[in-house]
């Protein structure tokens, strides 16, 4: 299959596209921004063509989607935190990005796979949400991303663009940028540099290896009902404390570095997700979360070549203006 990936630089696109060369031999075109999070090195070694470009622009995407079978759209701004300082650019990449890479898909006749969140559905104190479920989003983050998610819907229902949603709970492993939570926490404590924890530290999340995540993504593009959303949930749920203190444990670094600070605003409790409509087309996640996490600290030790130019970079202003302390 010819694939356009889109956000294929960043973290779950990169990994998705090494997936699909690896097990399926697609041929794959990236177009990436290149924001801060996506990374030429994220590709190193892999057969693809880059091209350096953005999905609000529609002269870059109509090229890049010459040849294509398909679409999947990854990018995307990802960081909650950022949604509240800055929300600008993801208004512009979610609500005009998705546009654009919907009349491409369109004109091209391309299928179209739009990758969204749980964070759509807002935050649930028990049970689990379905795709039925009404999306209730609460940070610039998720309404941006639910708004992509209802065009999508409405390219389906008036033009009959053949597209699919995937929705996937949160997600780790190799090539995740250190803003996220776990590699976040892991680098800090590979540095003894304080693990800032929100609040009380007992919000919930839903762990999904980004593989796991990768090959749900693939099986949708491939069986998935045009028009449909599928939830993809990881198989294990954990409290950040739990997360933060697993994380102290397989680095060795001690207990005394756990710091609680203030509160993101607005932030979500728990998210949960219902994966049995995805589980019933035949995807299942293979890797639990103890197994997951012990191979991603790993990664991050075995891989300084890869994170240190982050943390050394640009980086540490973006720490010091969320975290109000200078790293070590
Ligand atoms: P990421 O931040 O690591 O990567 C995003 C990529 O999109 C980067 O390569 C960036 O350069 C690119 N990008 C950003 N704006 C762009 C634009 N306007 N044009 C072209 N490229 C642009 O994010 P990620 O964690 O890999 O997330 C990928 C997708 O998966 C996102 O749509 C996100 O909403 C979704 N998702 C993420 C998670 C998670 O836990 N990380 C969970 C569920 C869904
Ligand atoms: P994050 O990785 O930002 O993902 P999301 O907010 O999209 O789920 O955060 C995961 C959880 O970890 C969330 O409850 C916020 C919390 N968190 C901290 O406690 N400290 C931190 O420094 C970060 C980045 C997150």
């Amino acid at each position: 299959m010819k694939l356009l990936v889109c956000g294929g630089a960043g973290f779950i696109g990169s990994n998705f596209v090494r997936l699909r060369l690896r097990d399926h031999g697609d041929e794959v075109v990236v177009l990436d921004k290149l924001t801060y999070a996506g990374r030429r090195e994220n590709l190193e070694g892999l057969d693809v063509e880059l091209v350096h470009g953005a999905i609000e622009d529609p002269e870059a995407v109509a090229k890049a989607v010459e040849g294509a079978d398909a679409l999947v759209n990854f990018a995307a701004e990802t960081h909650v935190d950022r949604s509240i300082a800055e929300p600008d650019a993801f208004v512009r990449t979610h609500a005009l990005g998705t546009y654009v890479l919907l009349e491409a898909a369109r004109a091209a006749g391309a299928r179209y796979l739009q990758v969204s969140t749980d964070e759509v559905y807002g935050s649930i104190a028990e049970g689990s949400f379905t795709e039925a479920s009404p999306v209730a989003p609460s940070s610039p983050y998720s309404a941006t991303k639910a708004g992509a998610d209802l065009l999508v819907a409405s390219y389906v229902h008036t033009f009959g663009l053949p597209a699919v949603i995937c929705r996937g709970s949160n997600n780790y492993g190799p090539f995740q940028y250190p803003e996220k939570l776990i590699p976040l926490m892991v680098l800090n404590a590979l540095h003894g540099d304080p693990l800032p924890v929100y609040g009380d530290g007992m919000q919930v999340r839903n762990w999904l290896y980004v593989e796991d995540f990768g090959r749900a993504i693939g099986h949708v593009l491939e069986h998935g009902v045009p028009g449909e959303v599928y939830n993809v949930g990881g198989p294990d749920e954990c409290a950040n404390m739990e997360v933060v203190r697993r994380i102290l444990e397989l680095t060795g670094a001690g207990e005394e570095l756990i710091e609680h600070v203030p509160d993101r605003p607005g932030h979500d409790r728990r998210y949960s997700l219902s994966s049995d409509k995805v589980r019933a087309l035949g995807w299942e996640p293979q890797v639990h979360f103890a197994e997951g996490l012990g191979r991603t600290v790993d990664w991050y030790r075995e891989h300084r070549d890869w994170w240190e130019p982050i943390r050394s970079g640009d980086y540490r202003a973006y720490y010091e203006r969320q975290y109000g302390r200078r790293l070590a």
